[in-house]
């Protein structure tokens, strides 16, 4: 089965368009590793050509819709549409040459996110959903786990930024996940892929404070269309605007929210 509506179709393909160079800028980072001049600034120039294309692709299929994107910023039409757009989320993993980052790009429709894709171009895997219609990985459909017990669990997590305000907390939190869980956290460095991971049952359950939107908008569907809950640290629905982030398999939801509130 094949989730293939306009809208996804869009996204496929500036998605695929972008991927192509961003694979080939992979393929040139080792070189820059040993480099004396090292790989940053091209990391930069990268980020913004694969911005370009997806604004590019998405605006001349959707000339009406707004862009909300990491580097460029915001681009207002008067639509209530809005693409919101990481051209490479997991940077110091692109940068170091670790092959595990992605393109996210979420359709937001009158505030609420109804498309995602989330585009690992180095492992070919494309994630995608759409309201109501489920998530898919490369076309197959995927649902989250069905572990119930947090012990049994594998938990992924992210940060703390170090000009965060409130690493401390995310420390704590580190802390107290890590006396529940019998299976060490991991830390992938990619939020959309984190989330993808929670979606396609890999991994069950994902937190994270100091968010952007755009590091989690696609992530949001696929979490809702797979059977999970993403919410924000007390159960709520306020996910977007305190930055926190809690996306679960639905089953250890409730045993999450405990240990984030201890
Ligand atoms: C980052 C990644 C990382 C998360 C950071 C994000 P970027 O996005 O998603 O996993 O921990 O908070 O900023 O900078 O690679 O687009
Ligand atoms: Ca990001
Ligand atoms: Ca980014």
């Amino acid at each position: 089965m094949k989730l293939s509506s306009a809208n996804i179709n869009v996204m496929v393909k500036a998605c695929r368009k972008a991927a192509k160079i961003l694979i080939r800028d992979f393929g040139e980072i080792e070189n820059l590793q040993v480099s004396l001049k090292g790989p940053g600034d091209f990391v930069t120039m990268s980020d913004k050509k694969v911005e370009k294309i997806l604004i590019d692709e998405l605006l001349k299929a959707r000339p009406n819709y707004s862009v909300l994107s990491e580097e460029i910023g915001k681009i207002d039409n008067d639509e209530a549409y809005k693409w919101i757009i990481d051209p490479i989320d997991g940077t110091a993993n692109f940068l170091h040459g670790i092959p595990h980052f992605a393109i996210s790009i979420g359709l937001e429709k009158d505030g609420e996110i109804i498309c995602g894709i989330i585009y690992d171009p180095i492992k070919d895997e494309m994630f995608t959903a759409e309201k109501g219609n489920g998530s898919y990985l490369n076309n197959q459909r995927i649902r989250v786990s069905s572990r119930s017990q947090l012990k049994d669990c594998m938990i992924i997590t992210g940060g703390p930024k170090n000009n965060s305000n409130e690493s401390e907390l995310s420390l704590k939190e580190y802390i107290n996940f890590s006396s529940k869980v019998l299976i060490p956290i991991r830390k992938l460095g990619s939020a959309s892929l984190d989330m993808a991971y929670v979606a396609a049952g890999r991994c069950d359950g994902f937190w994270q404070r100091n968010l952007n939107y755009w590091d989690i908008a696609a992530g949001i569907i696929l979490i809702k269309e797979s059977g999970g809950f993403v919410t924000d640290f007390n159960g709520k629905k306020e996910y977007i605007q305190n930055k926190t982030i809690l996306a679960t398999n639905a089953k250890i939801n409730n045993e999450m929210i405990k240990v984030l509130d201890s």
